[in-house]
């Protein structure tokens, strides 16, 4: 019967990132991939996160099966650094998940669960595997749009413009931070009316929040999420654990859902009895190593300062790529890289461009031209701007 399956489609950021493990050039550059390097190209295990492994290594004397939803140590540490102390620990359900993909599948089965009919909307551009997964279980979806690709900033009319037509009961995917693929992303004020449009509108939102701390810091990174959760009744918010805690192949993830007191028993199970449909219990080793790391003051501290030379190192590469550009091109229309947050930028290149960047250069970017600053260093910056202008974009 296997016979009859068709081929699927390759993932175009994991595609990528097999053409360029096969690239024989010494001097390729990988900007494809959402992963973080240091100036030595290594994507390091964080100090902090070592540290807890040699304690739990020490400490852990079995192996037996946790909590079907996850550790509540786990959901109560998520929470407090996803939506602050004090957060409305009545209203909140949260299930441990496979990686910040797991998150955003199960918020997705979670609404499907409570509203059939939902429609997803989404940020046009978004994520690939959003669509990829949404498709995949055949719910409806809209994008809205929200990238002004000539200026490289958010179109927030266009948006509020496209958000219009959601209906009770839709679901509307906001990134939390850092939006990817462009690295434009809304401010307090915006977020404030996409919250007052989605009350009126009786929508619920979901929050992916991929990047908490790689953009304007940790708490910076939440305000959006943190003001939404603060103003609607129900909200769902997928979080990942593996840039921030760059622990990518652990796949430490957690869906947080704020909902009315009264339906959170049901919610909770209903989390629960999703992970068990789908393969019982998530992983536990990030899921306890990111607990230990934000519970502990000491591994607390050393992780935060890790974060924060990540998020500067990536700020400094961010400007000093648009310094570079900015002399190259004589002019200022590269400043945007500047200004975007977190690891991405859409760079505005044409899929021609971009393959010759490949082909000429050896610099990876997506197809659409999404370049992953966290990939460059202080050498490989004077580089890609030649490339960039050279390639005539
Ligand atoms: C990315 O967008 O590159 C990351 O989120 C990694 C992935 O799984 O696609």
């Amino acid at each position: 019967m296997f016979n009859a399956l068709k081929p699927q489609a390759a993932d175009k950021i994991l595609a990528l990132m097999g053409l360029f493990r096969a690239d024989p050039r010494a001097d390729k550059v990988d900007l494809g991939v959402g992963v973080y390097k240091d100036a030595e190209g290594r994507t390091p295990v964080m100090r902090a996160i070592k540290a807890a492994e040699k304690q739990l290594w020490e400490a852990e004397t079995t192996k037996t099966y946790t909590a079907l939803a996850g550790e509540p140590a786990f959901h109560a540490a998520m929470a407090e650094l996803v939506l602050g102390k004090g957060y409305p620990a009545e209203r909140l359900s949260a299930l441990q998940t496979v990686g910040g993909t797991g998150a955003c599948r199960m918020g997705f089965e979670l609404a499907r669960l409570a509203n059939p009919g939902c429609t997803v909307w989404f940020s046009d551009p978004t994520w690939p595997n959003h669509l990829s997964i949404l498709d995949f279980m055949k719910l409806p979806r809209k994008g809205y749009r929200y990238f002004d690709s000539a200026a490289r900033v958010v179109d927030f009319e266009a948006m509020m413009e496209d958000l219009q037509g959601v209906t009770a009961g839709d679901v509307v995917l906001l990134h939390g931070c850092c939006h990817n693929p462009t690295g434009a992303n809304l401010t307090l004020e915006q977020w404030a009316a996409v919250a007052d449009l989605l009350e009126a509108k009786g929508a619920l939102p979901m929050i992916d929040l991929a990047y908490q701390g790689f953009g304007d810091g940790l708490d910076a990174d939440a305000a959006g999420t943190r003001l939404v959760a603060s103003r609607l009744p129900e909200v769902m918010i997928a979080a990942s654990c593996s840039k921030n805690f760059g622990i990518y192949r652990e796949r430490t993830g957690c869906l947080m859902v704020l909902s009315d007191a009264a339906a959170k028993e049901t919610t909770q199970g209903t989390l629960a009895y999703l992970n068990r449909q789908t393969y019982s219990f998530a992983p536990d080793h990030g899921a306890r190593l990111v607990t230990m790391v934000l519970t502990d003051p000491a591994l607390r501290a050393e992780w935060e300062a890790e974060l924060e030379e990540v998020r500067t190192g990536m700020l400094g590469l961010r400007q000093q790529l648009a310094d570079e550009l900015r002399q190259l091109s004589n002019s200022d229309r590269f400043d945007f890289l500047a200004q975007h947050r977190g690891m991405f930028s859409r760079l505005g290149a044409t899929p021609e461009q971009v393959e010759t960047m490949r082909s000429e250069n050896a610099i990876y970017m997506v197809g659409d031209s999404r370049l992953n600053i966290a990939g460059l260093n202080a050498k490989t910056v004077p580089i890609l701007a030649r490339a960039i202008i050279a390639a005539g974009v």
